[in-house]
């Protein structure tokens, strides 16, 4: 091998392995993407009542933010050699994203949102400090995504401060 050959960075050959460690990562947050899809478009279906329509709205939004989110993970595991997964390999993690018993319980969902939002800030940090000086074009896209999931969790946490404010969280 050319010792004076310029690097690939993270399509050296010499980096397969930490492109496959990246891949792993990516993998883990196309499915937190996905199962936030899922969840979100159930809550801003289901949510009775006339406080809900401004977090049915939101969540609505975000739907399509996450979904965008999930496409990028995808092109990037594929730009990065690996495959994206399919169905089968899903798991459900956000028991805590379910619906509630009662469909004007918008604390639950407040709550729910601001941990499945807690959960991906914390994924996307760990990709960020993963990629960094290997990987630096996944750490840019995640860091954009990270700083959309800052927002969102910022947005509800507001939303729930106004309950707690007045006794009802
Ligand atoms: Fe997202
Ligand atoms: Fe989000």
């Amino acid at each position: 091998m050319d010792a004076s050959a310029p690097s690939k960075g993270i399509f050296d050959s010499a980096n397969r392995e930490a492109r496959e460690r990246v891949v792993g990562l990516l993998g883990k947050a196309y499915w937190m993407e996905i199962e936030t899809v899922m969840s979100y478009i159930a809550a801003s279906v289901n949510l009775d009542g006339v406080r809900a329509q401004e977090i049915k709205e939101s969540l609505a939004e975000d739907v399509e933010e996450e979904l965008g989110h999930a496409k990028q993970f995808a092109a990037r595991i594929k730009e990065l050699y690996g495959v994206v997964p399919g169905s089968e390999d899903f798991a459900a993690e956000q028991s805590f994203l379910q619906p509630p018993e009662e469909q004007t319980d918008i604390v639950h969902v407040i709550r729910g949102v601001i941990k499945a939002e807690t959960g991906a800030i914390e994924h996307y940090t760990r990709i960020v400090e993963e990629t960094d000086g290997v990987d630096p074009v996944t750490q840019d896209m995640t860091i954009a995504i990270l700083h959309d999931e800052q927002g969102h969790r910022r947005l509800f946490e507001g939303f729930l401060r106004e309950y707690e404010f007045e006794g009802m969280a």
